[in-house]
């Protein structure tokens, strides 16, 4: 498909971001961008059309499906920290505003291009049965979230009662769509540094950046021992392109979006930033690292998955796609990013203590 009107519902965010100029620059289409906050989508261009509202405000919905015949929808509260702490602003965010957005489009029959997560696997990999896999697959893989008290859930939990919502839709009332379970994909400006531009605690990426650029020590939750594929946002952008361009193939689809080869845990990603850190900036102090249980992190009802690696066939067949970047190669442009950004605002409130300090 070669679209003259996108909607995209969260374009503000990291992800969004990312992907709205590519697209107009892709398919030389006009954007309908929507988000509440767009100090990260810096584009500019006649063909982006900023609309700065909440999803769930009266007419959005209405206003976006009426104009465009492809949604990409990522608005969200994505962030572990939130998950038991406003668990059901994050059960808002990700279900229940978000019915009326599939109901819209299933009734024009536009096209719902929806972000999932590798979230609604759950735990760990599994296959239908429950018994332990090595990957995670969109068509064969059980979905094993952990128990109601462990409110980390909740957000895998919203998110897959959508997936169901949107998949009934496609089955019975002739939606097309396309889900995609994005593993977590890193990059510049994703997040927030707490005390900068945000409150709380954002993903892991931002997390180590913010306590690199302090000189404070990185925190491993639980040991850092989990691990996670990395994917850089490059190799999202490029999948989701080719999505749009292969509408035939994709629609109908739930499509994993990650690197399979970038499987790490939390300490090496915690050693590897470091060391990428310590190129940019020469006169960085030796790394620290330090170790926190989940429950002093997080507070109470967290839980982890303790490795999450795609099965990306799918995506490879589909879209002729393979992830290219290796951690080695996307973490240098990711910490210049957070260095060049950041290190201005972190440097003056250093200065701006000191002379507390001096004058007390
Ligand atoms: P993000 O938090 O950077 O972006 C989400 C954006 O949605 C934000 O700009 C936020 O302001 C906006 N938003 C939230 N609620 C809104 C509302 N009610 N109305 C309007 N705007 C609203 O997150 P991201 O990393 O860019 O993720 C984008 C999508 O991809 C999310 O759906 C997320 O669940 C999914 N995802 C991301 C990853 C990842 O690794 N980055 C992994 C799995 C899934
Ligand atoms: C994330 C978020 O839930 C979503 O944005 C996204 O949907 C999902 O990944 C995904 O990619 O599917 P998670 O990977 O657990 O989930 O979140 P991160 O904040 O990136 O944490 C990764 C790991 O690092 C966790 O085990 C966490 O406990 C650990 N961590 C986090 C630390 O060890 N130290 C920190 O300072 C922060």
């Amino acid at each position: 498909m070669n679209p003259e009107r996108i909607a995209v519902l969260g374009a503000g965010g990291f992800i969004g971001s990312h992907l709205v100029p590519a697209l107009i620059e892709r398919f030389g289409c006009q954007v309908d961008a929507v988000d509440v906050d767009f100090e990260k989508l810096e584009h500019r261009d006649p063909r982006l059309h900023r609309i700065q509202a909440r999803i769930e405000d009266p007419g959005i919905v209405e206003q976006v499906t009426s104009r465009c015949r492809v949604v990409l929808s990522l608005t969200a509260l994505c962030n572990p920290a939130l998950y038991s702490t406003i668990p059901l602003q994050v059960i808002d965010a990700n279900f229940t505003h978000l019915v009326p957005l599939v109901k819209a489009c299933a009734q024009r029959r536009h096209w719902l291009i929806h972000f999932s997560t590798a979230e609604v696997y759950g735990l760990r990999a599994v296959d239908a049965a429950g018994n332990p896999s090595a990957e995670m697959n969109e068509d064969g893989s059980g979905l094993l979230l952990g128990p109601v008290h462990r409110e980390r859930w909740s957000y895998a939990c919203a998110k897959q009662l959508l997936e169901r919502v949107i998949w009934a839709h496609g089955q019975h009332h002739g939606l097309p769509f396309t889900i995609i379970r994005p593993f977590n994909t890193i990059g510049p400006r994703m997040d927030f540094l707490p005390g900068v531009d945000g409150e709380g605690t954002p993903r892991v990426l931002a997390c180590f950046m913010n306590q690199l650029l302090r000189g404070e020590a990185l925190q491993l939750v639980d040991g850092g021992h989990q691990r996670r594929s990395f994917m850089a946002i490059s190799d999202m952008v490029e999948a989701v392109g080719r999505v749009i361009e292969r509408s035939k193939p994709c629609q109908g689809q739930i499509l994993n979006l990650g690197n399979p080869n970038n499987d790490v845990s939390i300490a090496e990603l915690g050693r590897a930033l470091s060391r990428a850190f310590a190129e940019v900036v020469p006169q960085a102090s030796e790394p620290r690292f330090e170790q926190v249980s989940a429950a002093d992190f997080y507070g109470p009802g967290y839980d982890d998955t303790e490795q999450r690696i795609p099965d990306i066939t799918k995506a490879r067949r589909l879209l002729s796609w393979q992830p290219q970047a290796s951690m080695s190669e996307m973490l240098p442009g990711i910490v210049r990013d957070y260095v060049q950004r950041y290190a201005p605002s972190i440097a003056a409130e250093r200065n701006a203590r000191r002379q507390q300090v001096s004058v007390a």
